[in-house]
């Protein structure tokens, strides 16, 4: 699985790297596939109910009226049912790529396994509504999927009389699988809509919405297949003909040549038994389990911004329990807390200056506590011997499978993800002289491992987000880096460049 995961992970790190040089790294659409499909699902569903205007169910009444949205209103409609085609096959490339995508870098496993299970059964429901499309069209091609799919579908004993002597001859076909199809075709839809809802009930502010640049690029490109390649049905239904000479939609239909070459009970249980891989994978092998964090009433003020900060939904605000006189405090909920840290990042009394008392805030990872992290700046800052000095805080997850490399020379401190470092921490090692410059080094923008760590980091340091940078840093002394895995080169590049402006600022 290990390895499964590291080829598929340089795969796509490969892949990227050439999106992200033609589009830049915000609108590389491999960082949007899960917004993408939103947007996807939002063309399909309101291209559909423009069709479902002109659309007629009935045997023949079916075929009758696709044909006229398709070349008697070919500049409305027409463009309607392409659009309404090619977003279907555009959500099918982008769902699975994210699948792979989110397996690939490892965002499944412990606490995250909430999205990848409910994200199973949303692909099974773009299929059923997708083929249960291509039937409603009754041309020879949905004649053959209707065929093909009640067949299998009676290699399981779930009906008294087999469902395909529906579609044996002319004489035996009814109008009812027509209106099963269009309910199918309505709720199916809705119902993914619930799902997908559900799917980012954990992720706090999930992205479901693109780029811009990406929306109405991809829109665009579609509107233009649609145009140059609009989509035709293929001949009027026929019963009493076998269809040959089928144009498939592989998106969709790519497994029902399949039926031809394996049994249906076979690929039932291979269907079976690759969801139950599938659903398994966030164990295969479960994750280490890290702490979460834990909050500590004495130093907590009830401000929220650690429940504002949570990318994964794991902080509650409830009332406070230790007649502090402030209104609420923090609840961790431990099945959701993926140890990220980024609350840490939000605390006010997450600050390396305070003398008074141990050194503990309001919220902290047990594993990665603010003493330590404070104990570990020094430590590395007495250890660099170069000049100018430069600690680098670096995330564990923002390259492949190795840490990010910075040079052998560089001090480099770990953090789960950058948005656990408190913007006090650079005025700390910058006005105490622990350092000539603070470098932060995260996954590229949009793409965080945290999912908002590098956006929050951002905010913080640009001063427009609590808790701020002070105004006293020279930001000049602190360079963000943002860069895509597998980018160790530009990453070294970046920090050597650093070190030549920092030089030249310390001549001034
Ligand atoms: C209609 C289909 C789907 C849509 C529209 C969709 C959309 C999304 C969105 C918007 C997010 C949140 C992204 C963010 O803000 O960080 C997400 C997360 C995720 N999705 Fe999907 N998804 C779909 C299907 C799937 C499928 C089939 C899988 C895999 C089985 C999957 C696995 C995941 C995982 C594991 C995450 C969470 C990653 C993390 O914890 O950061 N999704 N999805
Ligand atoms: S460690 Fe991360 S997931 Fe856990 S409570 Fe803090 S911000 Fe939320
Ligand atoms: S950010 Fe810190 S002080 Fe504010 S509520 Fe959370 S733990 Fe308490």
């Amino acid at each position: 699985m290990a390895l499964m995961k590291r080829v598929l992970a340089r795969a796509f790190t490969r892949c990227e790297a050439v999106f992200e040089y033609a589009f830049g790294q915000k609108n590389n659409p491999f960082v949007s596939l899960g917004a993408l499909g939103w947007f996807f699902y939002w063309i399909v569903a309101a291209t559909g109910v423009y069709l479902y205007i002109f659309f007629d169910t009935g045997v023949t009444d079916a075929y009758a009226s696709v044909e006229y949205i398709t070349h008697e209103q070919w500049y409305a409609a027409g463009v309607m049912r392409s659009l309404h085609r090619y977003a279907s096959d555009a959500l099918v490339i982008v769902v699975v790529l994210h699948l792979f995508r989110e397996f690939a870098f490892d965002r499944l496993r412990g606490r995250r396994f909430f999205a990848w299970l409910t994200g199973l059964p949303l692909l099974g429901f773009i299929y059923i509504c997708g083929i249960s499309g291509y039937w409603l069209v009754w041309d020879q091609l949905a004649q053959y999927i209707a065929l093909a799919t009640t067949e299998w579908l009676d290699t399981l004993p779930l009906f008294g009389e087999p469902i395909a002597n529906n579609f044996l001859n002319s004489t035996t076909l009814g109008g009812r699988f027509f209106t099963l199809m269009v309910f199918i075709h309505i709720f199916g839809p809705l119902f993914m809509l619930l799902l997908m809802w559900v799917h980012i009930q954990r992720h706090s502010q999930a992205r479901v919405n693109p780029p811009r640049v990406l929306a109405i690029g991809t829109l665009l490109t579609m509107l233009a297949l649609s145009f140059v390649f609009p989509a035709v049905s293929q001949g009027p239904a026929d019963l009493d003909v076998v269809p040959t000479d089928l144009g498939l939609d592989w998106f969709y239909l790519a497994a029902y040549p399949l039926l031809n070459v394996i049994p249906g009970g076979q690929l039932w249980l291979y269907l079976v038994g690759g969801f139950i891989f599938f659903a398994l994978m966030p164990w295969l092998p479960p994750a280490k389990p890290v702490p979460a964090a834990t909050v500590n009433l004495n130093n907590c003020n009830g401000c929220a911004r650690c429940f504002d900060d949570c990318p994964f939904g794991a902080l509650a605000m409830v009332p406070r329990t230790d007649g502090l006189a402030f209104d609420a405090q923090p609840a961790v909920n431990v099945n959701n807390c993926t140890s990220c840290g980024i609350c840490v990042g939000s605390c006010p009394t997450a600050t390396p200056f305070r003398r008074a008392g141990p050194l503990q805030p309001g919220i902290e990872l047990p594993h990665k506590t603010i003493a330590a992290l404070r104990e570990e700046l020094i430590t590395v800052s007495d250890q660099q011997d170069t000049s100018p000095r430069v600690i680098v805080f670096a995330c564990d997850t923002s390259d492949l499978d190795r840490p990010a490399r910075f040079g052998n020379d560089a001090a480099v401190i770990r953090l789960p993800c950058v948005g656990m470092l408190p913007p006090s921490f650079v005025d700390f090692a910058l006005s105490r002289r622990y350092a000539d410059g603070v470098m932060i080094s995260g996954c590229a923008e949009g793409d965080c491992h945290h999912r908002l760590g590098n956006e929050w980091t951002i905010e913080r340091m640009a001063r427009r987000r609590d808790p701020y940078l002070r105004q006293r840093v020279d930001t000049r002394r602190l360079l963000l880096s943002w860069l895509p895995r597998g980018a160790s080169r530009r990453r070294e590049r970046a920090l050597d460049e650093f070190r030549i402006a920092l030089g030249t600022l310390d001549d001034e």
